[in-house]
């Protein structure tokens, strides 16, 4: 390792040094309210070691998919992400009509078809302190890169995954879950304590041994009776694709005999690993839905990938993807430039 610290390193060397390490990443354009502008070399695209999003986590996100040329369901994420501002006390320039123009015309510069597409509110850069008194501009980055799995391995949606409870990490309390922020050390220790336990993303579990919800994803069942059920969004986040999946069971899986039911009510963790949950998954980033096949090293349900997430693997990668038809959701056309 070269530990030359001393090194005043000129404007090339820079360059050239960013440029090195951000090779096949896969980052295609990145919009900065602080630059004015789209930049599409990945070495440009960087925030500001002064914002307050970087050193106090004093910003909020969200992300949507791009598929075939279309953002799926913007709408419901820009929702979230101004719900998220509001609480961490954001105040910004940006309406959701601006917010989805930047968004849409990132996209349209970056020319990718397929993707995901990250965006941040922040208070924006201006010192050191903790107060966003100093801070002169709020700011909204948006990068376009190509798709990348969740973690696991990459044919988890096939063959289903472990999970492993974890008590190390606590939950957070009701305001941050609710919040969307830059704080995820909670998120990412949750899924480390559950990978050093044989788990993939880890379940967090309540003080009266309700389920929460996973690192990043929510969590969700299917009972003996057949009612797909999610525990309540309080205090854990208001998760999109677990929405998603309850509307389409309302509109497909029912009427196709998959499921009798719907219920968003707490699920007891001892009873899952009895016998009163055939089916597991956790689902988040619009379309990555796991069956959970194993919990703390004890079989759910079969063991097996079940019929209802296999069935929602389908219509969810279907719809962003557009390949499928029938109740189509939310789009937003990215028009290209030729
Ligand atoms: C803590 C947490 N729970 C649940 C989810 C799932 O939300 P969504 O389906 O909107 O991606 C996320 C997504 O990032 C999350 O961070």
């Amino acid at each position: 390792m070269n530990l030359i610290t001393q090194q005043i390193l000129s404007e090339n060397e820079v360059l050239e040094k960013l440029r090195s390490k951000r090779i096949g990443l896969g980052y295609r354009a990145m919009f900065s309210s602080y630059l004015g502008g789209v930049v599409t070399d990945p070495a440009l695209m960087q925030i500001p070691i002064d914002d307050h999003l970087v050193h106090r986590g004093h910003g909020v996100f969200d992300t949507c998919t791009l598929g075939n040329g279309h953002l799926y369901r913007l709408s419901i994420h820009l929702d979230r992400l101004l719900q998220s501002a509001e609480l961490a006390r954001i105040d910004h320039p940006w309406s959701k009509t601006d917010l989805a123009k930047i968004i849409t015309e990132t996209a349209s510069i970056s020319g990718v078809q397929n993707g995901s597409i990250r965006y941040w509110l922040s208070v924006g850069p201006g010192g050191f302190s903790p107060s966003p008194a100093e801070c002169k501009e709020a700011c909204f980055y948006c990068i376009v890169f190509d798709p990348v799995p969740l973690g696991g391995a990459s044919n988890s949606k096939l063959k289903g995954i472990p999970e492993a409870t974890v008590r190390g990490v606590p939950m957070k309390p009701p305001l941050l879950a609710k919040i969307k922020s830059n704080n995820y050390l909670l998120n990412v220790l949750t899924h480390m304590e559950a990978v050093d336990l044989g788990g993939t993303f880890g379940i967090l579990v309540d003080d009266d041994g309700y389920v929460a919800e996973s690192c990043v994803l929510n969590a969700a069942f299917v009972d003996k009776r057949g009612v797909l059920r999610t525990p309540p969004f309080e205090g854990i986040l208001t998760g999109t694709t677990i929405q998603r999946c309850m509307d389409l069971a309302q509109k497909q899986l029912i009427p196709e005999g998959l499921l009798t039911g719907l219920e968003q009510a707490p699920v007891k963790a001892s009873d899952v690993t009895g016998d009163q949950i055939s089916e597991m998954f956790v689902c988040g980033g619009d379309t990555h839905i796991y069956p959970v096949t194993s919990w703390d090293g004890i079989q759910v349900g079969q063991g097996k990938v079940g019929s209802v997430a296999q069935r929602l693997i389908e219509l969810v990668e279907g719809e962003a993807d557009r390949s499928v038809q029938g109740d189509r959701g939310d789009y937003t056309k990215v028009h290209y430039k030729a």
